[in-house]
């Protein structure tokens, strides 16, 4: 079963856009480590919604267009409110949490009928369970 490689390309925007909205605001104590840290997690959320969308196209399918689309398919929800810091390193554990589960389950699906997804998908989970165990030290 082929899965939605678009889906997670979705969720993979909406979290782009919450670190880059963390980077911009997030004030306090912490905020040179948290301000380095979440650019350098929307870079790397960039690279993965690229890899998605590179590899949609590699199957012979159309990657999102549009933000109204991402966000009609993203099952992570947008930041609108005006977290702390330390809320918003808890989003986003829990965003990653999700993620990483679902980057299994899409990996499992591709499994032996499209190796190259799946090993790509189980790549991401792996890179993405470090920064969430970075994310839980940070909180203690
Ligand atoms: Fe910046």
């Amino acid at each position: 079963m082929t899965p939605s490689l678009n889906q997670l390309m979705a969720d993979y925007s909406v979290y782009y856009q919450k670190l880059r909205t963390y980077h911009w605001t997030v004030k306090g104590p912490m905020f040179f480590q948290l301000h380095a840290k979440f650019e350098e997690m929307y870079l790397a959320a960039a690279v993965q919604v690229d890899e998605l969308a590179e590899r949609v196209v590699g199957i012979g399918d159309q990657p999102l267009r549009s933000l109204g689309e991402v966000l009609e398919m993203a099952r992570l929800s947008e930041e609108k409110g005006s977290p702390s810091a330390q809320e918003m390193v808890q989003t986003l554990g829990s965003d990653l949490t999700r993620l990483i589960g679902w980057l299994r389950e899409s990996s499992a699906q591709a499994g032996e009928s499209d190796p190259l997804t799946a090993n790509m998908l189980e790549e991401m989970a792996d890179a993405e369970e470090k920064a969430a165990w970075m994310l839980q030290a940070y909180l203690g």
